[in-house]
């Protein structure tokens, strides 16, 4: 009820009367009224005026659910979404209702506690500033094809960032968002499998939105799109561009089984693209060239032997030969 408050609230620039909330929800004037008191408490600046109601003058900048079903317009990508303020890890959360709910399946939080990075590295996620979010899918391809889930959730967030922000992101293979040499986004994918099939996959994705800065160890690598862009983002407006992108891209993967409609979008804003690279396969480094990738979303590489071969995501990784990019 609190988040149809809100949402009326916000959809009005002026007053909106107890009235009219009360025959808009359902619920009766002293409802309303402590309703309105809570939020406050959580720091909403809302005027109450006699005879006239109540206006929002500010409100902190949280995610409400109800306003991402309003915008997302997708056939079942977030068919349900779960809020929480805090949450250990949406990957986590994801992973305890996966056997009983259905792919699309959204949790957002507004903070994480223990936000999983790759190759078991600690995400940084405090409140009022990202994008915390994972989702759940039971696609019906091989395990050894999941990889490509990765680079569709990649290319997706990009063309999402883009269309909110007007900034042009690069992609660092095979799925991290780089903004002037920073990262923005980062995504984890992990699955449960059979030997022959896959029972779910969670999609982990993190976006650093509002962020105003960043602990020292990472000032150097990351960065946030208000940092770029000098204002904040909607958080909401962005959740909802990157489902509409990734419901698109990815039906388009389960129908080809590869990513072949992807390649030249991809390739186009691969920051690794015919740049040096240092490839990392469980310790033993290789300097290389990278040539774009296949249409399962492999890096294809060129030694300095001039040997030739592609390297999937999830077994190596990869860096600039300076550093981060
Ligand atoms: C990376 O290392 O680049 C991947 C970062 C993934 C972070 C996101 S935030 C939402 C989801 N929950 C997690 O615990 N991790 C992912």
């Amino acid at each position: 009820m609190k988040q149809r408050v809100l949402m009326a609230l916000r959809e009005n620039n002026g007053y909106v009367s107890g009235q009219e909330l009360c025959g808009k929800l359902g619920v009766s004037r002293t409802a309303i009224w402590k309703i309105v008191n809570s939020l406050k408490e959580q720091g909403y600046n809302i005027e109450s005026v006699r005879n006239r109601g109540y206006r929002l003058i500010e409100c902190p900048d949280v995610i409400l659910p109800e306003a991402i079903k309003e915008q997302i317009n997708t056939k079942w990508f977030a068919g349900k979404i779960i809020y929480h303020a805090c949450v250990d890890s949406t990957n986590n959360e994801v992973k305890r209702l996966a056997d009983s709910e259905k792919e699309g399946l959204l949790v957002i939080a507004d903070e994480q506690t223990a936000g999983k990075g790759r190759r078991g590295r600690v995400w940084q996620s405090p409140p009022n500033s990202g994008i915390w979010m994972s989702f759940l899918l039971k696609p019906d391809i091989p395990p050894d094809k999941a990889s490509m889930i990765t680079i569709v959730a990649a290319m997706a967030a990009r063309r999402a960032v883009a269309e909110a922000t007007g900034l042009s992101p690069l992609i660092k293979w095979p799925n991290d968002l780089v903004v002037n040499g920073r990262k923005i986004t980062g995504i984890l994918t992990e699955m449960a499998t059979d030997i022959e099939s896959i029972n779910y996959v969670i999609v982990g994705i993190g976006f650093n939105v509002n962020n105003k800065s960043f602990p020292e160890e990472l000032a150097a690598t990351a960065t946030s799109l208000e940092m770029e862009l000098g204002h904040e983002v909607n958080r909401e407006k962005l959740i909802a561009l990157f489902g509409k992108h990734f419901e698109n891209i990815y039906e388009q993967l389960i129908a080809d089984g590869d990513l072949s409609r992807l390649k030249s979008e991809y390739e186009q804003y691969l920051v690794n693209n015919n740049a040096e690279v240092v490839i990392d396969n469980q310790g033993k480094t290789i300097n290389a060239r990278a040539l774009g990738i296949n249409e399962k979303g492999e890096l294809l590489i060129v030694d300095e032997d001039g040997n030739r071969q592609a390297v999937r995501a999830g077994e190596v990784s990869v860096r600039g030969v300076y550093g981060y990019v």
